[in-house]
């Protein structure tokens, strides 16, 4: 969501701010500004849309200060508008924010009151008004202490005060902050990649930490007043990781890597002799195994989890429930003692699976908390007691496909690794999987090398209502998975189903006009897949069937047959992800959308 970049300079700030919100885009946004001080005066440039919109702006009113502030707006509160766009103005304080001001009305009548006047319908121009308050009447670090204490809800703050150009302000509860220093200035930023290729060394914020930054150095105070310690950490990004590599898009080439990040992970967690070692999470290693486990996540984190309880029930014989985590916070769930939670997400950040590992905690503090993340300095991997890294590199393209597959690799790890400690598989069964995970590595390469018969596929869905995914099984989510991937980028309607469910109801939906892509590998119950996917046919679906054996083994006369080599009960997923992540990228392309940066999506949710 909303990214933003705070900047203190021994030159002139403007293309720094205008890279550094280049390199958030991707976080998803649909406005953007940028506010820089001189000479005791604001000056300012916004746009509605995309960043080259601001940049036309910049390139006919550009502006000077070595100090400055930008920020891309992901709407929550008004439309996105310029007057909407942050930075937002009082007087002497210029301010953007990432977050929600729950007490924002209140606020503003007060404010209207004491006789601001306000321009937008954002929920943050409250904060500047209400600083600019506090400032009139008391020191600055009790005015940000003061306002901090009034105001509800989430926020990452960054804020230049007229009167100070030296100093960049900044304030986190709830929304992820950092700061970072390099050799030629000093930076506040939503994002390690906001920063790259400008600083060496970067700073977490922690909730209700706040403070200024200036040249010289910190100044990290808690909600009380007292004094932070201060803790700086190498870069953990580098320039390199935001380019494209010569493909068309960041989706694109995160699907390519997916083999060398199957193959990092395994070379990560497995030790020679085939023990799989989890170092950040010592807990697992040391402590009784779970007698149940709790899996949270959202979107795509939460398709993964879902796979992984058929795997984990099977083999650890305990219950295993899977939630999205905006419904399990607010449903009084039953915890009980002995139960494992597994928190999922790509970036760390997302607010709802953050909240959830914190009342986790606080309700049953004697049960552990496993993160499975990949961004190791995110709050979630912070706040959790043991973390399996993900190990994908960063993943910019919104649509998540890297993270997803690794996180399939490391619960079939986790799975195994567990079923090991209980006694449940035989040690040479746990080498044959760990072999077939090793396979689909190269396998997956062989997949990507050829996409001429998903090019194929794509083209039946010129003209189409939508499409339905069926999955039986693990399977089942990666047909969820296969029709979120088409929707977020397609725009197309997808649903996705488990194929034994299909003639409850979506049956109905079928005709020509809807495409039905049927996930049949041999692992997953197929003679039953293949009796549903007759039964579409029957009424007219053109049918993309994804198989793992010769067609002709499974006669059926499908529209486009597109095969993944054979796998295992854990290594098939991961294969079969390719082609449903091929499958959506080539009809988002024919059709022409915004692949990395699809509307109204972003990619980190950062407030519920
Ligand atoms: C957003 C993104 C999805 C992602 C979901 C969960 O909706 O657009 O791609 O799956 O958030 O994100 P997380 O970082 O927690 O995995």
């Amino acid at each position: 969501m909303c990214g933003i970049i705070g900047a203190l300079c021994d030159h002139n700030v403007q293309d720094e701010l205008l890279g550094a919100l280049r390199r958030m885009e991707y976080r998803g946004y649909d406005s953007a500004g940028i506010c820089v001080l001189d000479g005791g005066s604001f000056q300012q440039a916004k746009a509605a849309g995309k960043l080259s919109n601001l940049q036309r702006e910049l390139a006919s009113h550009p502006l000077s200060g070595r100090i400055g502030i930008g920020h891309t707006r992901w709407a929550t509160h008004g439309e996105p508008t310029i007057i909407n766009a942050h930075p937002h103005i009082s007087a002497n304080v210029a301010l953007v924010h990432n977050g929600i001001i729950e007490n924002h009305h209140q606020l503003r009548v007060q404010l209207v009151a004491q006789g601001y006047c306000f321009v937008s319908q954002t929920d943050t121009e409250v904060l500047p008004h209400l600083l600019e308050e506090k400032i009139q009447q008391r020191e600055l670090l009790d005015a940000w202490r003061e306002m901090l204490s009034e105001i509800e809800g989430a926020y990452a703050i960054a804020a230049i005060i007229r009167s100070l150009p030296g100093s960049l302000w900044f304030a986190r509860k709830g929304s992820p902050l950092l700061l970072g220093r390099g050799a030629h200035g000093v930076y506040v930023a939503s994002d390690a990649l906001a920063l790259a290729g400008l600083a060496d060394e970067v700073m977490y914020i922690d909730d209700h930490h706040w403070g200024r930054l200036t040249l010289e150095g910190v100044e990290l105070y808690d909600l009380s007043g007292n004094p932070v310690e201060l803790e700086w950490d190498p870069l953990p990004v580098t320039a390199h990781d935001a380019e494209k590599d010569g493909f068309p898009h960041y989706m694109l080439k995160e699907i390519h890597e997916q083999p060398a990040v199957l193959r990092r992970i395994l070379r990560q967690y497995v030790k020679g002799d085939g023990e799989i070692v989890f170092e950040q999470a010592s807990f697992l290693h040391e402590k009784p195994l779970p007698q149940r486990i709790v899996m949270i996540a959202c979107g795509t984190s939460y398709h993964a989890a879902l796979t992984a309880r058929y795997w984990l029930e099977r083999y650890l014989k305990i219950p295993v429930e899977v939630d999205i985590a905006s419904e399990y916070r607010y449903r009084d769930p039953v915890i009980g003692q002995h139960t494992l939670l597994v928190a999922l997400s790509q970036s760390g950040e997302t607010a709802d699976t953050l909240e959830v590992l914190r009342m986790f905690k606080r309700h049953t503090p004697g049960n552990d908390a496993l993160a499975l993340c990949n961004v190791p300095s995110s709050s979630l991997a912070r706040e959790a007691d043991g973390l399996i890294e993900l190990f994908a590199g960063p993943e910019i393209g919104v649509a998540s496909t890297k993270a997803y597959m690794a996180q399939l690799a490391v619960l079939a790890l986790l799975t195994l690794f567990m079923a090991r400690r209980a006694g449940a598989m035989p040690e040479e069964r746990v080498a044959e999987h760990l072999a077939a995970l090793e396979r689909a590595a190269t396998d997956m390469e062989a997949l990507l090398a050829d996409t001429a018969a998903v090019r194929q596929a794509a083209a039946l869905f010129a003209d189409v209502r939508g499409a339905l995914y069926l999955g039986r099984g693990p399977c089942y989510p990666m047909a969820l998975e296969g029709a979120l991937k088409l929707k977020e980028i397609s725009y197309l309607h997808a649903e996705g189903y488990a194929a034994g469910e299909m003639k409850h109801g979506p049956i109905a939906l079928i005709d020509h006009l809807i495409p039905v892509v049927v996930i049949a590998p041999k692992q997953y119950h197929l003679e039953k897949v293949i009796s549903n996917l007759h039964e579409v046919q029957a009424r007219g679906a053109r049918v993309i069937l994804i198989v793992d054996l010769p067609e002709a083994g499974i006669a059926t006369d499908a529209a486009c047959v597109l095969r993944v080599p054979e796998g295992d009960y854990f290594s098939t997923p991961l294969l079969v992800c390719i082609p449903l992540q091929l499958l959506a990228y080539e009809v988002a392309c024919m059709l022409g959308t915004d692949v990395d940066q699809p509307r109204n999506l972003a990619k980190s949710v950062t407030v519920e």
